[in-house]
C-alpha cells in the first residue's frame, strides 16, 4: 500500500483539491486497493471547515461532485506513515520543515511529478483566484503520480 500526503498552507484549496483529484483518478484506474490519500493544512486557522466554494464549483464542473472535505492541521507524529508527502510551494516546504524537521528529507514539491513544471510553486488561489490553473497542474501531476503507483505495486492493467 502507497499512502500520500497532500499539504497546503490552509487545507482548503490546493491540498483537498489534489485529494480528490487523486481519488477520482484511483477510482477510474482501479488502483484503490493500492493506495491511500490524505491532505492536510500547514495552519489550524480552517480546521473543520468545508472545501473553499470556489475550489468546489470549479470541481463540480470537472465532474467532481461529492466532495465531502473537513479541514485539518497536519499532526507531526503521523508524517511517518506515508510514502510521499508533496507540498505545493517553497512557503510550505520552510513550513513543513519547521514544524517537521525530522522527515524534511521526504517532503517533495508536487510540481516536481510533472517534469516540464518541476521546481514551481503552484500559487495559492486563496489570494491569486486562479483556480483553473491550479486544477489543471493537480490533474497534470495526479496523471504522473498515477503513474508511479502503478510501477510501484503489483496493479495490473484491468481485463
Ligand atoms: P490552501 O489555501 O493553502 O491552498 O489550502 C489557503 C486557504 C486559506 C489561507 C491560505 C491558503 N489563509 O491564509 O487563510
Amino acid at each position: 500500500m502507497i499512502n500520500v500526503l497532500f499539504i497546503s498552507l490552509g487545507n482548503i484549496c490546493r491540498s483537498p483539491m489534489a485529494e480528490v483529484i487523486l481519488r477520482k483518478r484511483i477510482e477510474e484506474q482501479v488502483l484503490s486497493a493500492f493506495v491511500t490519500v490524505d491532505s492536510a493544512g500547514i495552519g489550524h486557522w480552517h480546521e473543520g471547515k468545508e472545501m473553499h466554494p470556489s475550489a468546489r464549483e470549479l470541481l463540480g464542473h470537472k465532474g467532481i461532485l461529492m466532495v465531502n472535505h473537513v479541514a485539518k492541521q497536519v499532526q507531526s507524529e503521523i508524517l511517518g506513515a506515508y510514502d510521499y508527502i508533496f507540498v505545493m510551494d517553497q512557503l510550505n516546504l520552510r513550513d513543513l520543515s519547521a514544524i517537521a524537521p525530522a522527515h524534511t528529507s521526504r517532503y517533495r514539491l508536487f510540481s516536481d511529478l510533472i517534469p516540464e513544471r518541476a521546481g514551481e510553486d503552484i500559487e495559492d488561489p486563496f489570494f491569486t483566484g486562479e483556480f483553473e490553473a491550479v486544477y489543471e497542474m493537480l490533474e497534470a501531476g495526479c496523471a504522473e503520480l498515477c503513474e508511479i503507483i502503478k510501477q510501484q505495486t503489483q496493479w495490473k492493467e484491468p481485463v
